[in-house]
């Protein structure tokens, strides 16, 4: 889940629209859940025992899928798995391992692609790597979903929490197949690649797509039946847009509070801890469970910036949007794949920035070039703006 607040860009507008339909779209899904609640209950007592009735439920949760071919095909390759099939649950669980078999042979298929073709251009090697990288990032994401959905159902836990969670980690592992194929899209990219990517690709869009939609239609079911309390919750609090709810009180002063207090500074003039920010990144902890705050004293960061997957919750505090500026000026047209065209890319969640600006100076001529992409999970973007030409904004996240 990615947050924005006051921040520029012609992106933006239309961006922010998005969300608020997207609130939209889940309001009137939850209203019809509802109604489709009752109906379910009322179908639960029927249904015999044996093979067939386990069938039948592979039957209908497939139904509810946008491929239910492929689900059932799905399901029928794991034998083993489906003769113990007693719930939708289980048939879930059933594709969404298939899914993760799948995408882990995907990943070696692209990587002997990789080594196979001697012709490569440059920026095609940039894209096979940066589909690697997707393909990872989609195997976490779907074992983090697996570990998740263990944890379903159990009391203690907020089912709107956890359905948020998943839904954001299945679109996630969903879009990264879509972001990989970009990196093929544009005129002249070896076609050999490109189809041989397409395939493996869109099997795998299809699959994560099948998955998250069982687990729309299960949890949509429970989360009426549980009563509508929910509802009236989620309604009120997007329509005040306020923080979402996963931001931590702490995290909500440290993007309003006049002063922070910062773990290191980064000055280009030599008067901080360190003179660029890639510096700072990378002195930052790992994988650490505690905000770290680099601030970045006022003036213009020629530099392209990663927050690794290990770097996560560090949080950049500038000095005012248009006064702290991080810039550069990778893009499509001299080589970069638009992936990799980012001037800041965040991997590692729970990243945090605000009064920032993130630039890339690459002009109209050069096509996609991208000032900041997110692929991280739990991130937040406060007083902030984002300057290009093209594709200004990537977030791998909706
Ligand atoms: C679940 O899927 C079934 C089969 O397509 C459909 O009839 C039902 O309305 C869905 N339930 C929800 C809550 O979306
Ligand atoms: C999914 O795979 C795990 C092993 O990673 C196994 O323990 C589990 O039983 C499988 N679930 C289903 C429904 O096949
Ligand atoms: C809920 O309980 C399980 C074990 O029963 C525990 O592992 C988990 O951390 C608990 N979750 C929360 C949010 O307290």
């Amino acid at each position: 889940m990615v947050e924005y607040k006051n921040m520029h860009s012609d992106e933006n507008k239309h961006h922010k629209k998005r969300k608020i339909f997207l609130f939209f779209s889940l309001a009137s899904l939850l209203v019809v859940a509802i109604t489709v609640a009752a109906v379910v209950g009322s179908q639960k007592s029927k249904g015999g025992g044996g093979g067939s009735a386990a069938q039948a439920v592979v039957k209908s949760t497939c139904a509810a899928t946008l491929y239910p071919e492929l689900c059932l095909s799905t399901i029928a390759a794991m034998p083993e798995a489906a003769s113990r099939i007693k719930s939708s649950k289980d048939v879930l669980m059933t594709a969404l391992n298939y899914t993760i078999t799948t995408v882990g042979h995907n990943y070696f298929t692209v990587k002997k692609l990789a080594a196979k073709r001697k012709s490569l251009t440059v920026r095609e090697r940039g894209a096979l790597h940066d589909c690697l990288e997707m393909i990872d990032d989609t195997l976490d994401e779907l074992h983090d979903s697996k570990s998740e959905l263990k944890n379903y159902g159990l009391k203690n836990y907020s089912l709107s929490d956890h359905v948020d969670k998943l839904k954001t980690l299945l679109s996630a592992a969903q879009t990264n197949q879509e972001s990989c194929l970009d990196g093929f899209s544009h005129d002249g990219a070896d076609k050999k690649v490109g189809s041989a990517l397409l395939k493996g690709q869109m099997h795998v869009f299809r699959l994560c797509s099948n998955v998250l939609a069982m687990f729309k239609n299960i949890t949509d079911a429970e989360m009426a039946a549980n009563g509508d309390s929910f509802v009236e919750r989620r309604l009120g609090e997007e329509n005040e847009h306020e923080w979402p709810k996963w931001l931590s009180a702490g995290d909500r002063r440290l993007l309003q509070a006049s002063t922070v207090t910062p773990d290191v500074t980064v000055a280009a003039d030599g008067s901080g801890n360190y003179r660029t920010i890639s510096a700072a990144v990378e002195a930052a902890p790992e994988r650490s469970t505690r905000r770290y705050i680099i601030r970045i004293k006022a003036g213009a960061y020629r530099e392209n910036v990663e927050i690794p997957r290990r770097k996560t919750n560090l949080m950049f505090v500038g000095d005012g949007r248009g006064t702290t500026i991080i810039t550069a000026s990778r893009n499509v047209v001299d080589g970069s794949t638009t992936f990799n065209s980012a001037t800041v890319a965040v991997v590692g969640d729970g990243f945090l920035a605000r009064d920032v600006t993130f630039q890339n100076t690459a002009g109209p001529s050069k096509h996609q070039a991208v000032a900041l992409r997110v692929n991280a999970d739990l991130s937040a973007f406060y007083r902030c703006d984002m300057l290009a030409y093209q594709d200004t904004f990537r977030d791998s996240r909706l």
